[in-house]
């Protein structure tokens, strides 16, 4: 009885010290929590719940998660608790937990998840351990990251392999015709972005491994837009790798990710980056040379060494966040928002140039434009001005624009910027 009336008191001293807004996101804690339940999208009360457990600033408008997703409170209070384990208690810690909490989230086995840094710490594990010769081909897009363009391109360089490449079309029907055209007896692999980061159309990734599966290829994905936007089933996808992050739609730490190789591919992506933890534990420098044997029996043969255990603490509460709200109420929510977004450009007519398709499968929360008799990177330099984020796509001559967006937006926020294309 005391003891309840000294944690009271404790816990209502403790409220007393709090802010308003602290006290906002407390509550607004308790109130996301779903349970399962279907959230509307365009329950504006709920999302507004959302929006008051990111630390974002109201003096910016950020529509521009395509570069990366600010983390949520818990996600950064998550991260400090993981370093101040190891910081405090000289406690190195552990990550064992991580691999298997991001397969479960994108539908793979434990044993099928390297931890990595980024997208491009992926895309080249998977582009140096595809086993290819002189005169190779592999397919790209014309629509590629640099972190899926220099990995191949430095191939071409050191190997000799051909790149071979399409744009994407406005349907993926079409997008699959032109994939198609370009498979011939060189071709060893497709390395398709799942979405691109230009003008952020859905690629119809599973029909394309399957194209490749068919065709005796294989079938390499930059996923750095996928998880976090979309529920993933990557066993179902059946690609033999799918590099990603956790920094994007996942709102966890940056400097995160991870990259998954298909079981029955690891024997056959060469695996070059090794160090402690890829070996499968009875290594002896003096008598046995590394055989595949020696390999860890799993992605860890990918990666080796100290990692960065507070972040990826931070990473299973990304997970935990997502979760919380459930991944089907945040994709249908960031679809509407980027239909939201659609319709609004396209409302301008002839005067902005839509580029991201409107097909149904191929759409979700990023879009691309260009706007008639308008640089675009003096729009972007306007944008700045009128402190909205969103980026200029530089790549491979496109000169265009993105706008990206989360659960953290609102659609004020989107006619902010609406607001400004209409004025210029
Ligand atoms: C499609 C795509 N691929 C790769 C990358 C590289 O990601 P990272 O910076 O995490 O390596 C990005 C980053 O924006 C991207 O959009």
């Amino acid at each position: 009885m005391s003891f309840n009336r000294r944690n009271f008191i404790r816990s209502a001293s403790i409220l007393a010290t709090l802010s308003i807004a602290e006290m906002e996101t407390l509550n607004a804690k308790e109130q996301i929590k779903t349970s399962g339940k279907v959230i509307a999208q365009d329950d504006e009360a709920y999302w507004q719940n959302v929006r008051l457990l990111f630390p974002l600033t109201k003096d910016w408008t950020y529509l521009n998660n395509g570069t990366f997703g600010p983390s949520p409170y818990p996600v950064i209070e998550a991260t400090r608790a993981g370093m101040m384990d190891a910081d405090q208690a000289g406690n190195y810690g552990s990550y064992d937990a991580t691999p298997g909490k991001i397969a479960q989230f994108v539908g793979a086995n434990a044993d099928e998840i390297a931890l990595t840094h980024n997208v491009t710490d992926g895309i080249n594990i998977a582009c140096w351990g595809v086993p290819l010769k002189k005169g190779d081909e592999v397919i790209l897009t014309t629509h590629e990251h640099v972190g899926n363009a220099y990995p191949w391109m430095n191939r071409q360089k050191l190997h000799g392999i051909v790149i071979k490449k399409y744009t994407p079309a406005a349907t993926a029907a079409e997008t699959l015709n032109r994939i198609a055209e370009l498979i011939n007896k060189k071709t060893r692999v497709i390395a398709t972005p799942h979405i691109p980061c230009t003008a952020g159309q859905i690629l119809p990734v599973k029909e394309i491994c399957q194209l490749a599966k068919d065709k005796g290829l294989f079938s390499l994905i930059d996923g750095a837009h996928g998880p976090g936007m979309l529920p993933l089933n990557l066993h179902d996808i059946g690609c033999d790798t799918y590099a990603t992050c956790s920094h994007k739609w996942m709102l966890g730490p940056k400097g995160t990710g991870f990259l998954y190789v298909r079981k029955e591919f690891q024997d056959t992506l060469q695996t070059f980056g090794m160090g402690g933890g890829s070996e499968s534990g009875k290594w002896d420098l003096m008598t046995d040379p590394v055989t595949p044997g020696n390999y860890a029996q799993s992605a860890h043969r990918y990666f080796g060494g100290t990692q960065a255990n507070g972040l990826y603490t931070g990473v299973n509460a990304a997970i935990d966040f997502i979760e919380t709200i459930g991944i089907a109420n945040i994709h249908n929510r960031i679809k509407y928002l980027g239909k939201y977004t659609q319709d609004k450009l396209l409302e301008f007519g002839d005067k902005v140039e839509l580029i991201t398709p409107t097909e149904e499968r191929s759409r979700c929360a990023v879009n691309g434009f260009r706007i008639k008799n308008i640089e675009f990177t003096k729009f972007y330099d306007i944008c700045v001005e009128n402190k909205i984020r969103i980026r200029s796509v530089q790549e491979n001559g496109l000169n265009s624009l993105r706008v990206s967006t989360h659960i953290y937006n609102n659609k004020e926020e989107i006619d902010k910027l609406i607001d400004l294309i209409k004025k210029v």
